[in-house]
């Protein structure tokens, strides 16, 4: 499904007008597309496909580090924005937007052929004050579509994918559910996704639109609801004839919570039939309690990654595979969860030198389908 996605979406786009940008936002699909096609468009075969790789790149050290900008260049087939589209800092007073980050890491992408991925329109936290203050449901609705539309419309053709809704779903939605509490929320009640992806459809009508969320993987029954609470969302999305595309899977690994194999399976599987695939958008693992030892910590990490991965893809193949910064020397896992013996978090695929981890072994493996 991803492939065929992929294939699609830069097929789509050179059908329309054939821009150096519009080529290098699809690079992730040109990566798949370039492995299946072949010269005289024949189908190759067997040829090994590839699920595109990408991480998130936060703008401070995409400024500040140049050798671990270059592991970016040199590892994956998607660069995008971690934090710089999140609208406290693209529009901090109303109509002002701030693109100069995101552009940043967006032409960056865009300059070394890699594909990028948009995150995201509409989130509970990280909104500036003057939307916090917003009081009533005409201005909220209002706002959140002028946002939406004026970030989509700048990077129209440029960022293939985008997260229109990300953590709508309640923590834990048997107590306090189903839907997270949020301005958008207490303002709008669940009618602000209808908005947003309505909003989307319309700005970015070349783009694929996702629901971004995390705690679908786990064993258990607030994850079995919050899974629950996803494909009704999708549900009510398709009710009223909104485009939803994809599935977010956050992948925010906690080894002391087992991966709930079947019933994630089953999840995937659901969305499936929905005609809704999914990514792997933010893999790392939160290695908080896991032993000081650094290899023992490393192969652990890999082990849950692994189980993890084995989950996803037996049920279906992910559209991409993207973990949520690229080395150990830069996480928001040391600034949440800090490992609770004071030693370095290590959460991702290299570690703090650059060098590769049994995780990202364990990552190649899953992406040579
Ligand atoms: C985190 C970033 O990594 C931090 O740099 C920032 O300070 C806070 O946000 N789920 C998400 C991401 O969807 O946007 C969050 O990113 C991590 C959890």
């Amino acid at each position: 499904m991803s492939a065929d996605h992929g294939v699609v979406a830069a097929k789509r786009t050179s059908a329309n007008s054939l821009t150096r940008r519009s080529v290098v936002a699809g690079a992730g699909a040109a990566v798949l597309a370039g492995a299946m096609a072949r010269p005289g468009g024949a189908q190759a075969s067997p040829v090994k496909r590839r699920i595109p790789y990408g991480a998130a790149l936060e703008y401070q050290h995409f400024i500040s580090d140049a050798d671990y900008k270059a592991l970016f260049v040199n590892h994956c087939d998607m660069i995008f924005p971690m934090n710089s589209l999140k609208w406290s800092l693209l529009q901090r007073a109303p109509g002002e937007f701030d693109y100069l980050p995101a552009e940043g890491i967006v032409s960056f992408a865009e300059t070394h052929g890699r594909g990028t991925y948009g995150h995201t329109f509409v989130w509970y936290t990280a909104l500036p004050a003057w939307v916090e203050e917003i009081d009533t449901a005409a201005r909220a609705r209002q706002t959140l579509i002028d946002h939406v539309r004026s970030v989509a419309a700048h990077f129209a053709g440029r960022v293939p994918s985008w997260d229109v809704v990300n953590e709508v779903v309640a923590h834990d939605p048997v107590n306090e559910g189903p839907w997270r509490d949020s301005l958008w929320m207490r303002l709008l009640g669940p009618s602000h996704v209808d908005t947003a992806f309505a909003a989307a459809a319309e700005a970015a009508p070349e783009a694929e639109l996702a629901i971004n969320d995390y705690d679908l993987e786990f064993r258990g029954a607030r994850y079995d609801a919050r899974r629950r609470a996803t494909l009704d969302l999708v549900r009510r999305l398709q009710d009223r004839n909104l485009r939803i595309d994809a599935i977010g899977v956050q992948g925010h690994l906690y080894p002391e919570i087992p991966i709930a194999h079947k019933e994630f399976g089953r999840f995937i599987k659901d969305l499936k039939a929905l005609g809704v695939g999914y990514r792997i958008t933010e893999l790392d693992v939160i290695d908080w309690k896991l032993p000081i030892n650094p290899s023992v910590r490393d192969e652990m990490a890999a082990e849950h990654v692994d189980n993890f991965l084995d989950a996803a893809f037996s049920a279906d193949l992910p559209r991409s595979l993207s973990t949520w910064g690229l080395s150990d020397r830069y996480s928001w896992i040391a600034d949440v969860m800090p490992h609770r013996r004071g030693a370095k978090n290590r959460p991702l695929p290299f570690d703090d030198r650059l060098k590769p981890k049994p995780m990202h072994d364990v990552i190649q493996r899953y992406l040579a389908v």
